[in-house]
């Protein structure tokens, strides 16, 4: 025997029912993690207007569309036709120069929406869209889009945070009876995901200051989503493909 006496329990050797269970939750937790890629799909993959993620994507999402407003990108748009294009840009004017509710009436741009555009966008007129008769429904258009609120990143954050410092708990826990994996390796496998988890979650919020963090946004995830791989794979390999490591062996390999 070895003088000193490390833990001798490792994947391989674990009976039957203890690699079940770790093996269930290993599966649900990789179909979770699929669910989560998903949904990052349809909540951020076409923030750009294009599917797939990207980084346009992340930073439309966090930082926003500063270049305009829906009211500016409508009435170069779909409703362009609507008002005589003298007056169109008078309420493009209008938005640039901040929408402030003093001018809106003084300038007549109120005449302009009473005009061309209430007909549609009034509560009788029964269409799904904003009432322009009131001055508050038209200013909220004319705001730029500054992407995610902080209330919301707070939200989203700490739900992260907590739940997927939960997960890397019980998939490190696993992996970490690994035995075929160099010590250093290991617990840098072991770690990478907390401090990408910090890494990705700090840059949401620089990507809302400042666009260029959108690809450190990426890179978190992805390092996250590789250690993750890398545990689950090592884990299952040794619990139900990699001998079983005998007695004998075992000291063999505690003597190393
Ligand atoms: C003939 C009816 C009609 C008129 C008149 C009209 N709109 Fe619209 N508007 C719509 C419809 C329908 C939509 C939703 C479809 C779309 O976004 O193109 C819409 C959408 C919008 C949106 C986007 C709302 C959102 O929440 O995304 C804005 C902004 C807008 N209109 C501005 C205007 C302005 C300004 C005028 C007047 C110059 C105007 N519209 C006149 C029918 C109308």
């Amino acid at each position: 025997m070895t003088m000193q006496q490390p833990h001798n329990i490792n994947l391989s050797s674990q009976g039957t029912a203890l690699k079940s269970l770790f093996t269930g939750y290993l599966i649900v937790v990789a179909v979770g993690y699929m669910m989560a890629l998903i949904q990052i799909q349809f909540t951020h993959g076409m923030a750009d207007g294009e599917l797939g993620l990207s980084v346009d994507d992340i930073v439309y999402s966090y930082y926003g569309k500063r270049s305009g407003s829906v009211l500016e990108a409508k009435l170069n748009g779909s409703m362009k036709l609507m008002a005589p294009e003298q007056d169109r840009l008078k309420i493009i004017n209008w938005v640039r120069k901040g929408a402030n509710e003093k001018a809106f009436h003084k300038d007549g741009i109120r005449q302009i929406v009473d005009n061309s555009c209430i007909a549609c966008h009034s509560a009788t007129s029964g269409l799904p869209v904003p009432d322009f008769t009131s001055f508050e429904n038209i200013a909220k258009k004319a705001e730029t889009d500054t992407g995610a609120s902080f209330s919301s990143l707070a939200r989203v954050s700490h739900i992260h945070l907590f739940g997927i410092a939960f997960i890397f708990m019980f998939v490190g826990l696993i992996f970490s009876l690994a035995s075929g994996i160099p010590k250093i390796l290991k617990s840098t496998v072991i770690v990478m995901p907390y401090i990408f988890l910090i890494i990705d979650i700090a840059s949401w919020w620089l990507t809302k200051l400042n666009p260029h963090f959108a690809w450190l946004v990426i890179i978190g995830g992805a390092t996250m989503a590789l250690s993750f791989a890398f545990m689950w794979i090592v884990s299952i390999y040794e619990m139900w493909i990699m001998p079983r490591i005998r007695e004998d062996d075992r000291d063999a390999l505690l003597d190393e």
